[in-house]
């Protein structure tokens, strides 16, 4: 058994960042950071666009009262407005306390930090490093790992949360090298595991992003919130799905559809392309759906992507402000975006909902009551402030705001508490045991086709647009594909490097995450943010204006309900 004080399951900004506060506080205290990949590759290096603070360098007439007003009303008026607040004042501290750090942002003509529009936000406030944000902060923060002697398990493979009597007291993992079992046993865990974009065929997500957190989670019997809301980012590089930035449009490029129109006009006339991801995603869909989106082979009328137009915006803004976004366009398609347009369709990107916390990274045990030892912060958690629909920018903002406090929390919790008992033997054994069966099993499946079946069914039946009926097909495929799964076989039986095994318990992750995702929307019977159901289109504040809380037990998905936070903001219609 390994000993810390504290475990970090997690090396992305939202764990790291904990990670340095908890040294910061104390530096006694002993820290374990875990991670299926090397921090430095976690999903969060991928983040492009930028990160939300109202510095007012850009706009002096901006307040944390607005940021956090556009982003309630982005929310669809889902978001917990207390902890909107927090992350909406305490923005421009953390993003001076990075710079510190030592992250290069890019610089206005006066030296101070650069700021660019983004979608929903009414000031021009997100700070950025060209369109390579998450890199320029990631690195600076797992830098900051090593000066402040956190225990890296780079590359350990975390199967179950040690979860008893409401505490949590450990993980079980393996090592990926040589699949070297081990119980991690702490006084506080902390999971920042990131999203879980690869439930679905299109996604601006890491291979790694598969929800291994949220159904440890929701295995250990407690309740996830708010699963119903994905967030479908409007323009993935077609075909692939990888992220063209929203850093694009707020640097001036335009939405074109096969007539060469700018149908944002269409949906949201006062924002246009920075209109939010939800009301953009659904304007694609529209226009594909009504025959006005573009073949890319030969630019006819009446197929399925958009086109992303950079060309009047001049090959030295978009190479000294967009590289990144440039390069890929030109690596995957060859096509030299300051003379072609990019073609683009929604891909899913973000998580709205996740496991329930309060606002110092507490995880709830139900709508009423917290779990002992047991914290999260970043995409895995839902705290909530971004509700039914996410506003860009605002994620990097969650992940070092709540990062930092969680932190904090954790350093304070953690102060003259002892280290649980545990029975390790057991864990080992049944850790063991699910690892040899899943080697042994005589199946016929191989993963690859039961995840690319079950992607397709989630893709097809909980995406963009939602119906009753085509939901309940959707569940009834998934569980098909669940008895399935459970007839895979693996090739490699081996110990080194076994990706194979990985794989199939990400499976597991990926269709107990689907389950919930479908089971939440299905109840959800209103229309709110990035949940848009044809069969009940309008927003249903009076039944709805609550967060769900989806719990997994031995008869299926329960569903609970959990008021939401309204201190500041009453709703009102959204419009843009
Ligand atoms: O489009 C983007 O650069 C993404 C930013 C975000 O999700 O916050």
């Amino acid at each position: 058994m390994i000993d810390h004080d504290i475990l970090i399951i997690g090396g992305g900004l939202a764990g790291t960042r904990a990670a340095v506060e908890i040294a910061r506080m104390n530096p006694s205290l002993s820290i374990g950071l875990i991670a299926k990949t090397h921090p430095i590759r976690s999903h969060s290096v991928a983040a492009q666009g930028g990160i939300a603070a109202t510095l007012k360098n850009a706009d002096p007439t901006d307040s944390w009262e607005a940021h956090a007003f556009d982003t309630v009303k982005g929310s669809d008026y889902l978001a917990d407005q207390d902890a909107v607040a927090i992350l909406t004042q305490e923005a421009p501290n953390v993003v001076i306390d990075l710079e510190h750090m030592g992250v290069l942002f890019s610089r206005a003509e006066d030296g101070r930090i650069a700021q660019r529009a983004f979608g929903g936000h009414s000031h021009n406030r997100t700070c950025f490093a060209a369109d390579k944000t998450g890199h320029a902060i990631l690195h600076e923060l797992v830098n900051n790992l090593r000066r402040h002697n956190v225990k890296l398990y780079d590359e350990w493979y975390v199967m179950r949360l040690i979860f008893e009597d409401n505490e949590a007291k450990g993980v079980v993992a393996f090592r990926i090298v040589d699949s070297q079992l081990e119980v991690f046993r702490a006084k506080a865990v902390m999971f920042a595991t990131g999203g879980y974009g690869r439930v679905y065929n299109t996604t601006s997500n890491d291979f790694a992003s598969t929800g291994d957190g949220l159904a440890m989670t929701a295995r250990a019997g407690l309740p996830l919130e708010d699963m119903e809301f994905v967030q479908f980012h409007p323009t993935g590089l077609y075909p692939v799905g990888v992220l063209i930035s929203e850093a694009v449009r707020g640097e001036g490029a335009y939405l074109i559809n096969a007539e060469g129109d700018r149908f944002m006009a269409t949906y949201a006339p006062s924002r246009m392309e920075l209109a939010p991801r939800d009301i953009t995603s659904r304007a694609i869909t529209y226009e594909v759906r009504a025959g006005r989106g573009i073949n890319y082979q030969d630019g006819s009328a009446g197929g399925p992507v958009v086109y992303l137009d950079l060309r009047h915006m001049g090959r030295e803004k978009i190479m000294s402000r967009i590289p990144f976004c440039w390069e890929e366009a030109h690596l995957h398609l060859g096509i030299d975006a300051a003379e072609q347009p990019i073609p683009v369709r929604p891909t899913v990107h973000y998580s709205m909902g996740g496991i329930p916390v309060n606002t110092d990274g507490r995880v709830r045990s139900s709508a009423t009551g917290l779990t002992e030892g047991f914290f999260s912060a970043g995409e895995t958690a839902c705290v909530s402030v971004h509700g039914a629909n996410r506003l860009g920018s605002n994620s990097l903002l969650e992940c070092v705001v709540y990062g930092r406090r969680t932190g904090a929390a954790i350093a304070r919790y953690v102060e003259g508490r002892t280290l649980p008992s545990i029975e390790v033997s057991r864990y080992l054994q049944e850790a063991k045991q699910t690892l040899q069966a899943l080697l042994d099993q005589p199946g016929q499946y191989r993963i690859q086709e039961i995840r690319q079946a079950y992607q397709d069914c989630m893709t097809e039946h909980c995406g963009v647009f939602r119906t009753e009926a085509v939901m309940q097909e959707g569940i009834s495929q998934l569980k098909a594909l669940q008895q399935k799964a459970e007839q895979i076989y693996l090739d490699d039986k081996g110990t080194c490097w076994n990706t194979e095994l990985i794989e199939a318990l990400e499976l597991r992750s990926l269709m107990m995450v689907g389950e919930m995702i479908l089971t939440s929307a299905l109840n959800r019977r209103e229309s709110r943010g990035s949940h848009s159901r044809e069969d009940y289109p309008n927003r249903d504040d009076g039944t709805f204006l609550q967060h769900t809380l989806a719990t997994y037990g031995p008869g299926g998905v329960a569903l609970n309900y959990m008021p939401v936070v309204v201190n500041q903001f009453e709703p009102q219609e959204r419009k843009y």
